[in-house]
């Protein structure tokens, strides 16, 4: 199975954490439905960590918790399929997960069975409670191995936080993503600081074995598992979702769907920068480091001769990001210009061959769809 775009789709720790259940799971596909996010792209519902008894059964398989799920796995994954859309869950690497639930270490392939049996279509597979003696690539070689000999297509998304250093040896074990960074919250300096971290890692994201930020925050609104009321507004999430874009990355929503406001879908649901994150080439942006630069500018190629130009403040006080085209390789003389469409208000401004400078307010960014034109 190739996964040759960033996955899309919902994963429940951001604001659910332990609090799941059944109800949950199809009130958020159904509004996946109805909300347009599925024709928009989003497409796995996943549960993650709590959502098990804490023993195996007497066969030593996983055994979901009757209270939050008292119709079963494969129930609600039909429910889930019957929407069109595909259904995730989780384990863990370790011998326990990180709630302290029942984990694959040396159950790889009981489980895997048990989630094929369900219907799961991804894996979403974490690192706690791993042994210190044990061998990490062994354990995600191992678990890859065994959802292939299911027989059953799973995505298998890796989650060992870019310990490791992970990203030299995961798509040989056939993982499909791989989190390369810690935990976000639902805080501006978490979201940075994951997309900081990859500034020499996101080389490595490639069609067939994708990076991987962590999960989005945007339209949390202070609610939830790593919720933190009053940290981010609607510009920290334009921003978050701006950057995840830039890079490709995995777009898996962690809010409330339930509560989604107009303003929150209409982000999630720009179609210039799903374009972008899910442009087929997947490449990394170039031009300006985000690790030590407060206002970055993002030049990345697009296919079909496009490109995206993202102007970024990540600064707490109002500035200027630049763009200088000869930084790109791009003379002023050379007979070409860029035609630039603002993604977030339609306007268009070009053809532009020189110098850029982009005023802006604390944490805003803008980002343009743009085309080569003969001047
Ligand atoms: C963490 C993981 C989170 C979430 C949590 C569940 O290790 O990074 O994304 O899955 O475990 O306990």
């Amino acid at each position: 199975m190739i996964i040759n775009k960033p996955p899309m789709g919902w994963n429940s720790w951001n604001t659910f954490g332990w609090e799941i259940n059944d109800q949950v799971i199809r009130d958020t596909a159904d509004i996946m439905v109805s909300s347009g996010l599925k024709d928009a792209g989003y497409e796995y519902v996943v549960i993650d960590d709590c959502y098990a008894l804490r023993d195996r059964d007497a066969d030593g398989k996983i055994v979901p918790d009757p209270d939050k799920f008292p119709y079963g796995m494969k129930a609600l994954s039909d429910y889930v399929h019957s929407k069109g859309l595909k259904f995730g869950m989780y384990s863990c690497a370790g011998v326990m997960t990180c709630a302290w639930y029942p984990s694959s270490y040396d159950k790889e392939f009981i489980d895997a069975q048990t989630f094929a049996d369900w219907g799961v279509d991804y894996l979403k597979y974490d690192f706690c409670n791993f042994p210190k003696s044990a061998d990490p690539v062994m354990a995600y070689a191992r678990m890859s191995m065994a959802l292939k000999a299911t027989g059953r297509d799973i995505v298998f998304s890796a989650c060992n936080w870019g310990d490791c250093e992970v990203e030299k040896w995961i798509r040989s074990t056939g993982a499909h993503l791989y989190r390369s960074t810690g935990d976000i919250g639902e805080r501006f300096s978490a979201i940075l600081n994951n997309c900081r971290s990859q500034d020499e890692k996101i080389r490595y994201s490639a069609p067939g074995c994708f990076n991987d930020m962590d999960m989005l925050v945007v339209g949390m609104d202070g609610i939830g598992n790593v919720g933190h009321p009053g940290l981010c507004g609607d510009t920290e999430y334009k921003t978050h979702f701006a950057l995840w874009c830039l890079n490709s990355q995995p777009l898996m929503m962690g809010s409330d769907l339930r509560k989604l406001r107009p303003e929150i879908l209409e982000l999630l649901t720009n179609k210039d920068l799903l374009r972008i994150d899910q442009d087929e080439e997947c490449r990394p942006p170039m031009y300006s480091s985000i690790k030590g630069d407060n206002r970055p500018t993002f030049f990345k190629h697009l296919s079909n001769r496009q490109f995206a130009l993202g102007f970024f403040n990540l600064d707490d006080t109002p500035g200027s990001a630049d763009f200088r085209p000869w930084d790109i390789g791009f003379p002023t003389t050379s007979g070409i210009g860029m035609m630039l469409r603002d993604v977030f208000t339609g306007e268009v401004i070009g053809p532009v061959n020189d110098y850029m400078t982009m005023y802006l307010e604390p944490h805003d960014c803008r980002v343009y769809l743009g085309e080569w034109v003969t001047m």
